[in-house]
């Protein structure tokens, strides 16, 4: 009897309650028991997944394309074969998913897993819209005592990421007064692509439409290279979020890792005229965040596209960091990249004797291996760097900049609800509508 057939049939018989709990530690006393996985999109970016995927059992694999599997199945003989994930999800004894398809169906496809209580690894973003985002974090949370999810923000092992997060915590820059994150790519677009040729038997297109309202097909948008064909669709606005949810959620991450924050109070944000078929190249989004116990209130900003903050200093060109964050302080300035960082005091007179550095043995540990990591965590402690918690709050501030961009005006949002509190209209833009068969809670 598997450890999910045993949990279900143990419900069945009233204990449940008892039984949930020990299922963790059942877990924890089979830590090298191998997880029945299904991997959902399985070239590309689902390809940097199959190193690590060898080391368990992949039972299914899932893509729209039938001309990808051959070469997967030489990876994973055995496994069977779908091109509907609300199918192939549904496989008796899958114990988790990975997810790493076009960004529209992300939200989907973990909250259909998690309803299924499997574990959930989702490439980033995880949602596309604030409500999408606030339902995955809802029901995680309300599941956390059995699955493990991890967000595919694989960056956030760098040992910067917690090398950054000492300083400000330690108080290297005094107190923290505000954060900033950017990054440059650019990738223009009039609007959605015409329609051009038919989908080739092999390729299910509208299965890869999923929940999205149907645009023509166009082999543009699969014209890309292995792990970067995002880039022919994340900026259109019913396939993804452009630069806000592709580097975005990795570079703010090195930002929201240190600051400790939950959901902004205000947002604001400005950006090139709306188009109504691609998300804006140039943005500045602004959050104003309320004090935490360790810091006072903050504003944390995201640019795009060619928009920056202002740099600290005449001689520091802040577009030759292309992906960059930036922490203001009292005392100094900290400028950091995906892998390393540096200090500018506010000016000559700063004492910077109160701050310790960490010694070797008081750093934090290294996370290791990201993807290794949710292994083990759904095995063991359930215990990961980037669930859906934390970077469900941080995916969430991000799609309410493109709420206030669309909004055209400043916002006041109440976290607690998910409300925006000074302009009603605005609430219409928290979600999007989905096609008949894809519901988000299915
Ligand atoms: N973490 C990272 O550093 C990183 C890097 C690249 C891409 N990504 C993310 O990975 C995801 C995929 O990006 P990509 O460039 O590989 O895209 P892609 O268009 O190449 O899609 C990847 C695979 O998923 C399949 N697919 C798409 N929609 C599907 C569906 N509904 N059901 C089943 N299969 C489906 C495609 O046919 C393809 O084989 C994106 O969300 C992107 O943001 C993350």
């Amino acid at each position: 009897m598997n450890r999910r057939h045993f949990i279900k049939s143990a419900s069945a018989t009233g204990a449940g309650l008892l039984l949930l709990k020990s299922s963790t530690l059942f877990g924890q006393n089979t830590p090298s028991k191998k997880l029945n996985i299904a991997l959902i999109g399985v070239w590309g970016r689902g390809l940097a997944h199959y190193e690590g995927l060898k080391k368990e059992n992949v039972v299914a694999l899932c893509d729209v394309n039938e001309l990808r599997f051959p070469n997967a199945l030489k990876e994973f003989p055995g496994a069977k074969t779908y091109t509907d994930w609300r199918k192939c999800i549904d496989q008796k004894g899958l114990d988790a998913v990975v997810i790493c398809t076009a960004d529209h169906t992300h939200a989907h496809a973990a909250m259909w897993a998690m309803n299924r209580d499997l574990h959930v690894y989702c490439e980033k973003p995880i949602g596309m819209t604030v409500e999408e985002v606030r339902t995955l974090r809802a029901t995680y949370l309300s599941k956390r005592n059995k699955i493990a999810t991890q967000a595919g923000t694989q960056r956030h092992a760098m040992p910067n990421f917690d090398r950054v997060k000492e300083l400000v915590r330690d108080g290297a820059i005094g107190d923290l007064r505000g954060a900033f994150a950017w990054g440059n790519r650019e990738l223009p677009r009039p609007g959605y692509l015409p329609l051009e040729g038919e989908p080739p038997a092999t390729f299910h297109y509208d299965l890869w439409l999923g929940p999205s309202p149907h645009h023509p097909y166009n082999p543009g948008y699969f014209s890309g290279n292995a792990g970067a064909n995002c880039l022919q669709w994340n900026m259109y606005w019913d396939f993804g979020t452009g630069q806000v949810g592709d580097m975005g959620n990795h570079t703010m991450d090195l930002v929201w890792n240190a600051i400790d924050a939950t959901h902004p109070t205000a947002i604001e944000a400005k950006g090139e005229a709306l188009n109504p078929d691609v998300t804006p190249v140039k943005l500045e989004a602004h959050f104003d965040h309320p004090a935490n116990s360790w810091r006072g209130p903050i504003r944390v900003s995201w640019y795009q596209g060619g928009a920056l903050p202002t740099s600290p200093k005449r001689w520091i060109d802040l577009k030759t960091l292309g992906h960059g964050g930036m922490f203001k302080g009292s005392k100094g300035i900290l400028l950091a990249e995906f892998n390393s960082r540096m200090i500018i005091p506010t000016d000559d007179k700063i004492d910077f004797a109160g701050y310790k550095p960490r010694t070797e043995d008081t750093v934090t540990p290294p996370l290791g291996n990201f993807q290794e990591q949710w292994f083990r965590a759904c095995k063991t402690d359930l215990k990961t760097s980037c669930n859906f918690d934390y970077n469900g709050l941080m995916t969430e501030q991000m799609a309410l900049g493109l709420v206030a961009y669309r909004a055209g005006k400043r916002l006041e949002y109440d976290g607690k609800t998910g409300r925006i509190t000074n302009a009603p209209e605005a609430n219409a833009l928290l979600g999007r509508k989905y096609r008949d068969g894809w519901p988000l809670n299915g």
